[in-house]
């Protein structure tokens, strides 16, 4: 009994995430689709009365038929809500599900069937944490959705005040014009062709000019901050790019160096986007931090011809130490002579070993390593290497190296071994 007390509050069943998949995937468009039609319809009816709606009890059935399909759809997933939602998500369904317009005939009932969109709010929120890439196209596409309601009731509200028309096609009419009033009332334009007649209608145009200016304010910052951040990365290189031809030209640093700066900045970002893997790695968890890092470096594991016939453990313990660095051309990455606590793994581009003496002299390229002797024999810099082109490398530090090579000797050896073959050659 203790154990089972226990272990329940030590390791109780984690929340299971829910995501759309298989026959949800079609089921939610359709569920949608009605809630949507059902929106449009409840504030259009009120505003026009129910006999000018064409359809709109094929509308009623229809949706009556697929959100009661829906309350037992959606009951499985339900069971992973928690929380006050679950019990508001599950009453809210059941409301807007009853068909108390279809069988009374009262319009204002329709009112009901407008508490559907919690649950299209609530699919929204789950699509955007599923499809976590999409996150800002997707808040874009949410934003006009729900824009476009917000509109649609409006001028609805609009159409209500003005005169009740005759015959369905009188009713649009006066649909399309209540909308472009809307729309131009409430992006400020307002052009005064259409203007309140009634103190109802005036009182009702102040209150849609003031929501206006708010709106409008919310929805330009709203637009322009979702529009940024579809390329946070380019924004970003452009930023930087600006401050640092501010700072250059304040420092009056010479023309080459500032082209060389400019270079290794669109090198980069080409490179990489702009995005500092290191830092993102390091606020992964240990076992995501691994499966990431064997991910982003497997075209450097691909190269080195040791990471290829190494144990799979090696491999991911390298890879979680290895950072990335990159070099323009005429870089010098060692100096000789220099105390060394780096040793670095090419994977692109191309590199120049040289001593003073004359002694050394090799050309480095990719899937090849250099920087290793200080590591292992404590000594400073034997030879001098210089970037003969833009170089994409990883280094190990002192800390990292003796990391590994404490849990996996057969690395050392390796490194030693051929050390050993590079002095004698
Ligand atoms: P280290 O002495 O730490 O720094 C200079 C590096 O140049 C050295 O490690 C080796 O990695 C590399 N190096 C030295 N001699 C040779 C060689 N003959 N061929 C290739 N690389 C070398």
């Amino acid at each position: 009994m203790s154990s089972r007390t226990t272990s329940f509050f030590l390791d109780p069943a984690p929340p299971r995430r829910i995501e759309v998949v298989g026959f949800l995937n079609v089921w939610i468009p359709v569920v949608m689709l009605a809630a949507t039609a059902t929106a449009l319809t409840t504030s259009y009816a009120a505003a026009v009365g129910s006999a000018l709606v064409p359809g709109l009890s094929w509308i009623e059935w229809i949706a009556t038929a697929v959100f009661l399909v829906d309350l037992f759809v959606s009951a499985k997933v339900d069971r992973d809500v928690r929380g006050p939602v679950r019990p508001l998500l599950r009453t809210a369904d059941f409301l807007a599900m009853l068909p108390l317009y279809a069988l009374t005939g009262f319009v204002p009932l329709l009112v009901f069937r407008l508490l559907k969109l919690f649950r299209i709010a609530f699919w929204m929120s789950i699509w955007r944490q599923q499809h976590f890439a999409l996150w800002n196209a997707l808040r874009l596409i949410y934003f006009i959705y729900w824009l476009s309601l917000a509109v649609h009731a409006l001028t609805s509200g609009w159409l209500l005040l003005r005169h009740a028309p005759a015959s369905v096609d009188e009713a649009q009419t006066m649909y399309l014009h209540s909308l472009y009033w809307c729309i131009s009332t409430l992006t400020t334009i307002g052009y005064g062709d259409i203007t309140p007649q009634t103190n109802g209608e005036i009182i009702y145009a102040m209150v849609i000019m003031i929501f206006g200016v708010g709106m409008y304010g919310y929805v330009i910052a709203n637009i322009s901050t979702i529009i940024t951040n579809l390329q946070p990365s380019r924004v970003r290189y452009l930023e930087t790019m600006e401050r640092l031809g501010a700072f250059m030209r304040y420092q009056r640093l010479p023309g080459e160096l500032q082209k060389r700066i400019r270079d290794y900045y669109t090198y980069v970002w080409e490179q990489r986007m702009g995005y500092d893997e290191s830092s993102i790695l390091r606020d992964l968890p240990p076992g995501l931090h691994g499966e990431v890092s064997l991910f982003l470096k497997r075209g450097i594991i691909r190269k080195v011809p040791f990471f290829r016939e190494a144990d799979d453990d090696l491999v991911r313990d390298i890879a979680m130490q290895m950072h990335p660095v990159v070099y323009t051309p005429g870089d010098v990455i060692v100096r000789e002579g220099d105390p060394g606590s780096r040793m670095y793994f090419i994977s692109r581009g191309r590199l120049e070993v040289r001593s003073v003496d004359g002694s050394i002299h090799a050309d480095l390229r990719d899937g090849e390593f250099f920087g290793e002797m200080a590591l292992i024999y404590h000594q400073p810099r034997n030879a001098t290497v210089r970037a003969a082109s833009y170089c994409d490398l990883y280094f190990l530090d002192q800390e990292g190296f003796n990391q590994v090579v404490r849990i996996h000797p057969a690395f050392e050896e390796h490194i030693r071994t051929m050390t050993e073959e590079r002095r004698k050659s």
